[in-house]
């Protein structure tokens, strides 16, 4: 039986009802129940951020999470497919107007995402203070406490409605299916098996 790690809320949603589309059967947590097995599946109910984890140390052996949390963490997990779901960008934002002045010598990036943010400004060979926060990211350059964020966009309502604009695409995400390297290897056509099925179940 495999095992699946899918991040609480609507990827969780869409993803169960690809199950359901391709099984026939229901596929729902019960009320606070954290896992669900049914069909011969085992899914587990985690945050986005902890799915890498229990793939990672083979508590489940298939996870789903956008692709800017496998990036940020740098985990080591076999993709497997781009389920698009849950599609949105990861951007630099500034205030209205505003722009990065490369010359200037010290800049302040507000960011949940520490790492993609230090790539980013690394490939661009400037040095920059990230100040980690957890969420309300819009509202760090609002107050003084940043030049600059880098946050996921889907709509673009909460930078537009704070003020602040994308100056620049750091990349584009949506959520992957991946596995455990170990568990692909020991469960190969049967993990290629299922991957095929919701591969022709996603919508188009
Ligand atoms: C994300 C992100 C923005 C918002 C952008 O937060 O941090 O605040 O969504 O969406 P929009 O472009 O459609 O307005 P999320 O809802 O993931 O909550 P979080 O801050 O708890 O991560």
């Amino acid at each position: 039986m495999l095992t699946i790690a899918l991040p609480k809320g609507r990827i969780a949603d869409e993803t169960l009802a690809v199950f359901k589309s391709i099984y026939g059967a229901d596929f729902a947590f019960e009320n606070r129940k954290l896992i669900l097995q049914t069909s011969g599946f085992r899914f587990l109910l985690v945050r986005s951020q902890d799915v890498p984890t229990y793939v990672i140390h083979g508590a489940a052996d298939l996870g789903i999470c956008g692709k800017d949390v496998l990036l940020e963490q740098g985990a080591l997990v076999t993709e497997l497919l781009d389920m698009r779901l849950g599609e949105c960008e990861v951007v630099l934002g500034m205030r209205r107007g505003e722009r990065l002045e490369a010359t200037r010598s010290h800049i302040k990036v507000a960011t949940k995402m520490v790492n993609i943010t230090k790539q980013f400004f690394a490939a661009k060979a400037m040095a920059v203070e990230i100040v980690k926060l957890y969420g309300s990211i819009e509202l760090a350059p609002l107050v003084g406490l940043a030049d600059a964020i880098v946050d996921i966009t889907e709509t673009g309502a909460t930078m537009r409605e704070n003020g602040l604009e994308p100056v620049e695409t750091i990349l584009k995400t949506s959520a992957r299916l991946f596995a455990n390297r170990d568990s692909f290897i020991e469960h190969k056509a049967e993990i290629m098996q299922l991957r095929e099925a919701i591969a022709n179940s996603l919508p188009i």
